[in-house]
């Protein structure tokens, strides 16, 4: 059955729509729960909401023509998110973001040896780098796709990805990256099988890995 709101079909009940505010907490549950190297987090994190209120509900927020949710037969099973200026969502996250989740975490300190559960996170929050590398300079936006399980190896991915691409091209953009956490050789593959190349020479290598791609 294709529903009102369907942007994409992927057969078999799986279809895109329009992420909501109503969404954010199924955009927090899908991050946490491929949060470790594209693999659930839910054993590592203290506090299951920080991880997505970094990497997912802030999109739906700033972005939302770029927020969009993958529902499927068990309900929402992953999300496709945008930013077409980069810069502009990083200055807003710096003003707005930040700021309120600052008040809820308390920072524990920059030593990675004694952090427990979601520390990590919480370290993040009161340090956030919204500076953007030089490297990624040809890469004005930015994207992220999550699935769950259930919708992965299916080809929503490759979908979803041309999809994104599209529009942001369609809104001017001349290309965009991904960050990918070095473990995750898996969506390192499947950027490399969409066209996306690695961009050398941005952040640290043992943290996290850089696509790129430039708008057709
Ligand atoms: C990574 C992810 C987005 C890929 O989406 P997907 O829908 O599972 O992938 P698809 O089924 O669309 O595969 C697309 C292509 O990627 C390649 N690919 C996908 N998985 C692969 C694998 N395990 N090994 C090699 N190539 C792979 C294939 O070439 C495939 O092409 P084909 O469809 O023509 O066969 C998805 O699996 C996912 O969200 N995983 C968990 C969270 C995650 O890692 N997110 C990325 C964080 S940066």
């Amino acid at each position: 059955m294709t529903h009102a709101r369907t942007i994409l079909d992927f057969g078999n009940g799986f279809f895109l729509r329009q992420a909501t505010q109503a969404d954010r907490p199924a955009l927090r549950k899908i991050c946490l729960e491929t949060g470790d190297a594209g693999e659930d987090a839910t054993a590592r994190e203290d506090d299951p909401d920080l991880i997505g209120d970094i990497y997912a509900v802030p999109y739906q927020v700033f972005e939302p023509d770029f927020a969009f949710v993958i529902d499927g037969p068990g309900g929402t099973a992953g999300y496709l998110l945008g930013a077409p200026d980069t810069a502009s969502l990083y200055a807003r996250l710096a003003e707005q973001w930040y700021p309120a989740l600052q008040r809820r975490v308390t920072d524990p300190g920059s030593d990675a040896a004694h952090w427990k559960g979601s520390d990590w996170a919480r370290h993040r929050i009161h340090n956030a780098d919204l500076t953007i590398p030089p490297a990624l300079a040809a890469f004005p936006s930015h994207g992220h796709i999550d699935l769950l399980p259930p919708a992965q190896g299916k080809g929503i991915g490759r979908r979803c990805m041309a999809y994104l691409e599209q529009r942001l091209a369609e809104a001017g953009s001349a290309g965009l990256w991904l960050e990918v956490h070095p473990r995750n050789l898996r969506a390192q593959r499947f950027y490399t099988s969409l066209g996306y190349e690695r961009v050398p020479d941005v952040g640290t290598p043992d943290q996290a890995v850089y696509f790129g791609k430039r708008s057709k």
